[in-house]
């Protein structure tokens, strides 16, 4: 009797199958899951349908001589869809010792497998930005040693050769000389861009600050930051590097699109120590986010994105059509060490 209603009341599926896969008995669970009701057949599951088999042998992977305990698969419910579910089997032998029923335990694993998924794409999410990073590092790494030596050496020969050089050619000379000057001046800011010196000694408010330099040359702008963190205070590296990055996305987008030069950057402590808080406003043309999430082909914001998520933070875009933009980001500190942990 208590049998029977634990058989009733589980909120996994149960069911006793005869050889025939004939189902003699099965509970609510397990009905709400597949449909299925006594005197249905137990239908074969995505992975026994199209294994291979001997001529001899049984299909089903439960009837068989070495069935496995547990195994996962899909299963065709009455309702003609499928369902991921895990199985587990105990068989019931009869009184002369062979087998007669089997009990199946059916557990429907859908949540299981989003969670599963989710965890997937987070972890892809990681792995394309810290590639895209080895990448940066690699060919900020290549310009320099490559490309900015052999600049450097050819400089030295212009040096040399300028003794020489007949006065017809001077004015020629000095503008080789100027665009070699230009050049060399272009591949090194071009590899601080891609893999910023400054942070790897200094930490993230140095090579802010020089950021901030270098965007202001650049663009005419004009930009102030608030910089209230503890003095002192050093984040794990990728956290860093991932909050230079997303200022830098919002800082190039600001000069790109807001038309705007006056900006203003904050990052200070949230009131509960726990994490930090960013803000970057400006007083430009704005945009409306939920047209530009769906429409643009840009990847800057989607970056943002995900880099937001990698450090288990939230961003939030505040933009309207010719009312400037502010993007405010809030991070916390523990879940980044955590997620360096997890790397290690
Ligand atoms: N600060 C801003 N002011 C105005 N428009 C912006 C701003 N930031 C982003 N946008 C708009 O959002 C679009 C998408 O930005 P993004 O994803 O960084 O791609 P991209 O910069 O390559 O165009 C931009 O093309 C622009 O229209
Ligand atoms: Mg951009």
């Amino acid at each position: 009797m208590l049998e029977h209603m634990l058989f009733q009341a589980l909120s996994d599926g149960v069911l006793i199958m005869d050889r025939n896969r004939i189902i003699q008995e099965i509970n609510p669970a397990a009905t709400r899951m597949t449909g299925w009701e006594t005197g249905h057949k137990v239908p074969y599951c995505l992975f026994c349908q199209y294994r291979e088999v001997e001529h001899d042998e049984e299909r089903c992977l439960l009837m068989g001589k070495n069935a496995p305990s547990y195994f996962e698969s899909e299963m065709p419910t009455l309702y003609g869809e499928s369902i991921p579910v895990s199985f587990s089997t105990t068989y019931l032998p009869a009184e002369d010792g062979t087998v007669e029923h089997t009990l199946l335990m059916l557990r429907d694993i859908s949540q299981k497998k989003q969670e599963e998924e989710a965890r997937m794409a987070k972890l892809l999410a990681r792995q394309t930005i810290e590639a895209q990073e080895a990448e940066r590092k690699r060919l900020a790494q290549e310009l320099h040693d490559g490309i900015g030596q052999s600049l450097y050496s050819i400089s030295m020969a212009l040096g040399l050769l300028r003794q020489i050089v007949p006065e017809s050619g001077t004015q020629l000379f000095a503008t080789a000389s100027a665009t070699l000057a230009d050049t060399m001046r272009e591949v090194k800011q071009l590899s601080v861009t891609l893999r910023p010196p400054a942070l790897d000694i200094l930490g993230l408010k140095a090579a802010l600050v020089s950021l901030i330099r270098q965007m202001e040359q650049h663009f005419s702008l004009k930009i102030t930051m608030r910089y209230k963190l503890p003095l002192g205070l050093r984040m794990s590296s990728s956290m860093e590097l991932h909050i230079y990055r997303i200022v830098q996305e919002i800082l190039s987008n600001a000069a790109k699109h807001a038309k705007s030069p006056v900006l203003f950057l904050s990052l200070r402590p949230l009131s509960n120590r726990f994490g930090l808080r960013l803000t970057i406003r400006d007083k430009g043309k704005g945009f409306d986010p939920i047209h530009v999430y769906r429409h643009s082909t840009g990847l800057g914001l989607k970056h943002l994105a995900e880099r937001t998520k990698l450090l288990q933070g939230s961003m939030h875009i505040s933009s309207a059509p010719g009312r400037g933009t502010v993007l405010r980001f809030v991070i916390p500190f523990t879940s980044t060490e955590e997620t360096d942990n997890e790397k290690n």
